[in-house]
């Protein structure tokens, strides 16, 4: 039971079937027939092209071997009143031929694989159908215990079936996901969802964000390549605007990180933990231009794609790279497979430079002081009760595409709506945006900024003014309840667009604000839904959306 058990319910009734099919096909052509009606519990029907299609190898490492690039010879069969044992050459196709070529005739093979089968009752009455079947229709026990032993030497298919384990595994996942999407809320696990996204209403689809939640931590496996030395790889910067590039790569560098594997062949993804900032900190001198980040970017790529086979397999599209800066775009472009096909998570999200929300993934840009959130900004019952005399705040740099508007039509033009080019130095910066209501986000240099995470975190409303922005997280979250888009044409109209949003519109959405606050934080170690595990989910459901073969 116990081992046979566990694989059971592992594999689902679907390997039993298959590993039972083939085995009476097996003994069909064995021209020996048994067969028991009187412990008929189950019926299955397969066309016998299934039959071959795949054996589940339960042995001690639970592979599955597609047996189309396996041949299966059957060496004989042995029964007793009570079992039936199958012994049959299972190797690569590969491997067959090329000892076909060495030894001739092909029964010199030095090895067998055995396939056991235990627990099943026969009895030897008529077996129902001939050898040319097209069909199999035939009842077994539920009791029926498969193992099937396959040789070690069997390299290659085992490395495939570990593949295919992976893929089989994804494939559940997005079963399980879809199942839960469309499922009505009364079929959630309740108490559990309660606890851990207690306000569905920020979420696109609360069930089925849950469900992927738990698939992901259940299944999701990242291999991050050794190759490179700190501190161009693994390591980045944890402090200040770049903070989540260096704390997300040296999380995945713990060597017990929950997500992470040692064995590429389990891995769903792979991470490529080089910190584009350090890059720009070493490599990048004033005089010169960028290229030395992408000639590291580019020898990083062929380095790993020689030493590895994993790389090639998908051009790169399960591998991913992770930065902050604003020239993750630009060092990305060294290699056109990263660009194009590789997950990219980065800060700097600019849809019309080539960022592709199908496939990337926006990492939100958190400033950390000395890597902690300033305590004005730490939540806290008197940043709830803040009154917020201010209707909308702004304080930065002019530039970039957005802001010369912005400040064209509000600096310094009306008391309710702050709005400065650089804060005069007696003021301070987060004392405004928490005496604000609203926080005016527009783009800089670069469409993302830290005002965005800043602005939820002193729960004053974003309001976001920026074009070809993907918004991070905006698979999951529905930034409309806990933020305000305005077109930038609409700018000049700001202030009356904002007046315009009643009191009870906007309760609601600092209320959401506070509910979302979690999933752009960081934690040392990492929370469940914050934004290291947030971003890892991004990671995840770009993964899901591609299928390898
Ligand atoms: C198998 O059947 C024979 C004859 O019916 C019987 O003598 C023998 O004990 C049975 N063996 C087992 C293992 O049940
Ligand atoms: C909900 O989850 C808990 C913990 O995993 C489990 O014990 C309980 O049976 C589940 N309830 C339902 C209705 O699935
Ligand atoms: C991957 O492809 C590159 C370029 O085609 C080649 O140089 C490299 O050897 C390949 N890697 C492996 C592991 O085969
Ligand atoms: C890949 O990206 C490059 C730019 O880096 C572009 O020139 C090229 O056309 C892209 N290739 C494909 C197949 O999209
Ligand atoms: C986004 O990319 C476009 C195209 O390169 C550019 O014109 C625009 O200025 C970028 N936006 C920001 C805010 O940098």
């Amino acid at each position: 039971m116990d081992e046979f058990q566990r694989r059971y319910t592992r594999f689902g009734f679907i390997s039993i079937c298959f590993g039972s099919i083939a085995l009476v096909s097996l003994i069909s052509r064995c021209s020996t027939s048994f067969f028991d009606n009187s412990l008929q519990k189950s019926q299955f029907s397969f066309p016998e092209t299934e039959l071959r299609r795949i054996v589940y190898n339960a042995g001690e490492e639970n592979r599955v071997v597609d047996s189309r690039d396996v041949s299966q010879q059957i060496l004989s069969v042995r029964s007793s009143n009570t079992s039936v044992s199958v012994f049959f050459i299972s190797l690569p196709l590969s491997l067959v031929s090329a000892i076909k070529q060495k030894f001739s005739p092909a029964r010199n093979f030095p090895i067998q694989s055995t396939l056991f089968v235990t627990d099943f009752q026969i009895s030897k009455s008529s077996f129902p159908f001939d050898s040319s079947f097209r069909f199999v229709k035939f009842k077994l026990s539920t009791k029926i215990h498969l193992n099937v032993v396959l040789n070690q030497l069997q390299k290659t298919p085992k490395k495939l079936s570990r593949r295919s384990m992976v893929e089989q595994g994804l494939s559940k996942a997005r079963t399980s996901i879809l199942e839960a999407s469309s499922s009505s809320s009364s079929d959630r696990n309740a108490t559990l969802f309660n606890i851990d996204l207690p306000n569905p209403e920020v979420y696109r689809n609360p069930s089925a964000l849950y469900r992927s939640y738990l698939e992901m931590e259940k299944r999701f496996k990242v291999y991050v390549y050794e190759e490179g030395e700190p501190p161009l790889a693994h390591a980045g910067p944890c402090k200040s605007v770049y903070a989540i590039e260096g704390r997300f790569i040296m999380e995945m560098e713990k060597t017990k990180a929950k997500f992470r594997t040692y064995d590429p062949d389990q891995a769903h993804v792979y991470f490529l933990p080089f910190s584009v900032t350090w890059l720009v900190k070493y490599l990048y001198d004033d005089n010169l231009n960028a290229e030395p980040l992408r000639t590291f970017a580019s020898d990083y790529i062929r380095l790993i794609s020689t030493n590895h086979p994993f790389w090639n397999r998908s051009s790169g599209a399960d591998h991913f790279m992770l930065a902050c800066h604003d020239w993750g775009p630009l060092t990305s472009k060294a290699n056109d497979d990263l660009f194009n096909k590789s997950i990219r998570v980065m800060c700097n999200a600019n849809s019309s430079e080539g960022f592709n929300p199908t496939k990337d993934a926006t990492l939100p840009e958190i400033k950390l002081y000395g890597g902690e959130v300033d305590p004005k900004l730490r939540f806290s019952k008197s940043l709830m009760a803040s009154p917020r005399p201010h209707l909308g705040f702004f304080a930065g740099g002019v530039h970039g595409p957005v802001r010369p508007i912005l400040l064209e039509h509000w600096k310094q033009r009306d008391p309710e709506m702050p709005v400065f080019e650089y804060l005069p130095k007696h003021l301070n910066y987060y004392d405004f945006m928490r005496s604000s209501k609203f926080c005016l986000c527009p783009s800089g240099y670069e469409v993302a900024s830290p005002r965005l995470t800043e602005a939820i975190y002193a729960e004053c409303i974003p309001v976001i003014l920026s074009v070809n922005f993907v918004l991070p997280f905006v698979d999951v979250l529905r930034w409309d309840t806990f933020s305000v888009q305005v077109d930038v044409s609409e700018i000049p109209r700001l202030k009356e667009i904002l007046m315009s949003i009643s009191d009870e519109k906007y309760e609601r959405l600092k209320r959401n604000l506070r509910y979302v606050r979690r999933h752009f934080e960081l934690n040392d170690p990492p929370r469940r839904f914050d934004a290291f595990h947030m971003t890892l989910h991004s990671i995840w459901l770009r993964r899901l959306n591609l299928k390898l073969t």
